[in-house]
């Protein structure tokens, strides 16, 4: 498949960054939401990939352009899934994830299974109305306190399986070798081949 312009329909400026560098070898011309002035749709699903389609139907409607949605999130072992989907809602409307991480971290007490994963969904809508569905996940383990201050969301209290150091410890080359974004992408990708 060949494409020349693709919408990222996501406002969160740390997947914006992600998604763009993964794209940029494709010759894609990248947009965001933001570029059209689109409000975020309500995000009503309780799965990553119901989610990710409302994002992405969302923007291929409105912008008449093929539309690809990242729904993510850190699943926590012990806290069975938590908080899932519902990974940003935990940062409150001022999107403050120094204390969604302290909620974590508090949640999970003294148990010694501090085993998490990072799930991204990939939804992608073309005007035709295909539609398409690519998943990652990157399994790792919760640090406290949390390390560095790279990445975005949850980066800083997450080690990847197979490091010492977290999420926020890497710059974004480092953490492409492991990320839950970049083995979706690695799926999606198979599309321009
Ligand atoms: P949504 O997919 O926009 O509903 O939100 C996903 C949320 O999960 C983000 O706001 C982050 O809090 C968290 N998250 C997803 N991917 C990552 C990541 O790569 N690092 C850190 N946090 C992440």
């Amino acid at each position: 498949m060949r494409i020349e312009k693709l919408v990222l329909a996501t406002h969160n400026a740390g997947k914006v960054a992600e998604m763009s560098d993964l794209l940029a070898p494709y010759g894609i011309e990248v947009l965001s939401a933001k570029d059209f002035d689109l409000d975020a749709p309500e995000e009503t699903e309780n799965t990553f990939e119901g989610n990710a389609f409302i994002k992405a139907r969302f923007v291929a409607k409105e912008t008449g352009l093929p539309a690809l949605a990242d729904d993510s999130g850190l699943c926590v072992n012990t806290l069975k899934g938590e908080p899932g989907v519902y990974s940003a809602d935990w940062a409150g409307p001022e999107k403050d994830f120094g204390k969604a991480m302290i909620l974590v971290n508090d949640k999970m007490g003294q148990c010694p299974d501090r085993s998490a994963y990072f799930i991204s969904v990939f939804a992608f809508v073309l005007p035709d109305g295909r539609e398409m569905v690519f998943e990652g996940r990157c399994d790792g383990s919760l640090i406290w306190p949390p390390r560095g201050a790279g990445g975005f969301g949850y980066d800083p209290m997450f080690v990847p399986k197979g490091e010492g150091r977290s999420f926020g410890e890497m710059d974004m080359s480092e953490k492409k070798k492991y990320s839950h974004r970049a083995k979706a992408f690695a799926e999606f990708r198979k599309i321009f081949e």
